[in-house]
């Protein structure tokens, strides 16, 4: 493995100082009701980063009450989109003129890397914004093609108040992929991001009301899942409610939707998703993918490349690649520009993922490399290779969530597509081959949200993304992600012919 410089941070990058740590509800920063505060942890060394308030229903309900307010009697759905658009594109240039704070923030809380931060996370936060403003002032309806002698449209109206539940492996992307079109739509809301990472949320609401979003309208209140993200799922006076998260907590967020007030929930579960290799890759591209697509983000990405199914032709070649490149794969301090991973999320998530690494060995998968954690202090893990992976062993069925990679070996195109599918998950897939057919066969053969091409992450704005299976349901990105925090009225009116007149 490279350098290990866990716990100190590189002395070019400064630090920066934690300016807000309370709710921000209807416009204010204020103490949660109870007085409570939690801890945030720095990954890199387990300390305390700063206590930041802890909410919990009260809080939920007091949130609520100004989102409410804000969307049954404010400006912000009453405004044109084209003056919603403007608000957003000034929260865009204020992200855009604190990247480095911003980063920073995610590293400490995280464990994410800097430089990506600096160059991926927090500009693209700024252009998916930038994307929704477009999009506000373009929210159409239909004109109905009615077979009596009737006029007809359909009118798409803001949801309402909307909760959104944040993980915290992508605290701003994920931010920004909910709270952008729904404030594009002309929605109100509450965010809860999650304990792990609070930080950036709370700087974003700061944002926000430099930018001009009206009171009420973006509410982040910090606090635990079954507190304070249990009383978002089950609040009456929520209209929707959006879940990025476990599968586990997925389906008690639906529960508790089903017996309140039945708002409609949009669910991103996660995955176990395949990297299908076939012998005619290009080898030095096809291990770059896998590489990237199994270690990106130590691995804490719901669209990880876990499973990499390799033809058996190039199987050893590939192997060796890939073996080489986790050798050389850079841990350490994620603050340290040329570190290529950083510290796991938190004590709970290094313990899950070493624990699945002893189950792989266990059931007999053969650890090609790392398989051990790594540094004197701080949550991190080697990059982990296994080969010969079976479909029923726990590491192979199960979302790690680590930088934790299984290699499978297939024979026939058939194979392939029956083993990617071998899977309760179905968020993404990744194909690497030259052969257009094969490409096509195999990407409309996979029951996954999202197939990747010759390449793997390539996310956008526009390209929707979303699961089939238990990776949840509901589209985010693109004109689909936001018609989700839209509702579909139909207007009907009789001509002057019409028998109803
Ligand atoms: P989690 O599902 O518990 O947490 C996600 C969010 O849900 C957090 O904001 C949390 O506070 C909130 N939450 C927790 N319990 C809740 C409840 N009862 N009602 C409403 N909200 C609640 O995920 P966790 O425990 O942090 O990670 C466990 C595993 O979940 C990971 O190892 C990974 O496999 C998966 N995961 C998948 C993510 C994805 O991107 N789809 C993101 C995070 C985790
Ligand atoms: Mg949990």
């Amino acid at each position: 493995m490279g350098d290990i410089s866990s716990g100190s941070s590189n002395s070019c990058v400064k630090i920066p100082d934690i300016k807000f740590t309370k709710l921000f509800i209807n416009g204010e920063f204020v103490d949660a009701v109870s007085g409570n505060t939690l801890e945030t942890i720095d990954p890199r060394n387990g300390e305390v980063i700063a206590r930041v308030a802890e909410g919990n229903k009260d809080d939920i309900n007091l949130a609520v009450k100004a989102a409410r307010r804000a969307f049954d009697h404010g400006p912000w759905p009453r405004m044109s989109g084209y003056e919603r658009g403007r608000v957003m594109m000034k929260l865009a240039d204020l992200i855009d003129e604190h990247v480095e704070e911003l980063a920073a923030l995610d590293t400490m809380d995280a464990g994410k890397l800097f430089e990506r931060g600096k160059s991926l996370d927090i500009p693209e936060a700024a252009h998916c914004l930038r994307y929704y403003a477009g999009a506000a002032d373009k929210i159409h309806g239909a004109t109905l093609k009615m077979s009596s002698a009737m006029q007809g449209y359909t009118l798409r109206e803001p949801i309402g108040v909307v909760g959104h539940i944040i993980p915290w492996n992508f605290p701003t992307t994920l931010f920004f992929m909910k709270v952008a079109p729904s404030l594009a739509a002309g929605c109100t809301m509450v965010v809860k991001p999650a304990e792990q990472t609070p930080l950036s949320a709370l700087y974003y609401a700061h944002l926000s009301k430099l930018a001009g979003i009206p009171e009420g309208v973006l509410n982040v209140v910090t606090g635990y899942g079954h507190t304070a993200g249990a009383a978002i799922a089950s609040h009456m006076d929520i209209d929707k409610v959006s879940f990025t998260g476990s599968p586990e907590v997925g389906r008690l967020v639906m529960q508790a939707a089903a017996t309140s007030n039945l708002k409609p929930v949009t669910l991103e579960l996660g995955g176990k998703s395949p990297l299908i290799i076939f012998d005619d890759a290009d080898v030095d591209t096809a291990a770059e993918l896998a590489i990237e697509g199994g270690l990106y983000n130590k691995g804490e990405i719901c669209v990880a490349g876990s499973r990499v199914l390799v033809q058996e032709g190039i199987y050893e070649k590939m192997t060796r690649k890939l073996v080489e490149k986790a050798k050389n794969w850079v841990v350490g301090d994620p603050f340290h520009p040329d570190v290529q991973q950083g510290p796991q999320v938190d004590k709970q998530q290094y313990e899950k993922i070493l624990s699945y690494i002893k189950s792989g060995r266990e059931e007999g998968a053969d650890l090609l490399v790392g398989g051990e954690p790594c540094g004197e202090k701080g949550y991190y893990i080697a990059p982990t290779i296994f080969s010969d992976v079976k479909d029923d062993m726990k590491i192979a069925k199960d979302e790690i969530f680590g930088p934790v990679m299984s290699l499978m070996k297939f024979k026939t195109i058939d194979d392939a597509i029956q083993r990617a599918n071998a899977t309760r998950y179905g968020l993404a897939a990744g194909i690497v081959t030259k052969n257009i057919d094969i490409a096509n066969t195999v990407s409309r053969s996979i029951r996954a949200g999202t197939i990747w091409i010759n390449c793997y992450f390539a996310f956008d704005c526009d390209a929707p993304v979303g699961g089939y299976k238990i990776s949840g349901f509901g589209r985010e990105q693109g004109l689909d992600g936001l018609y989700a925090y839209t509702q579909l009225k139909s207007v009907v009116t009789p001509l002057y012919n019409s028998p109803w007149l």
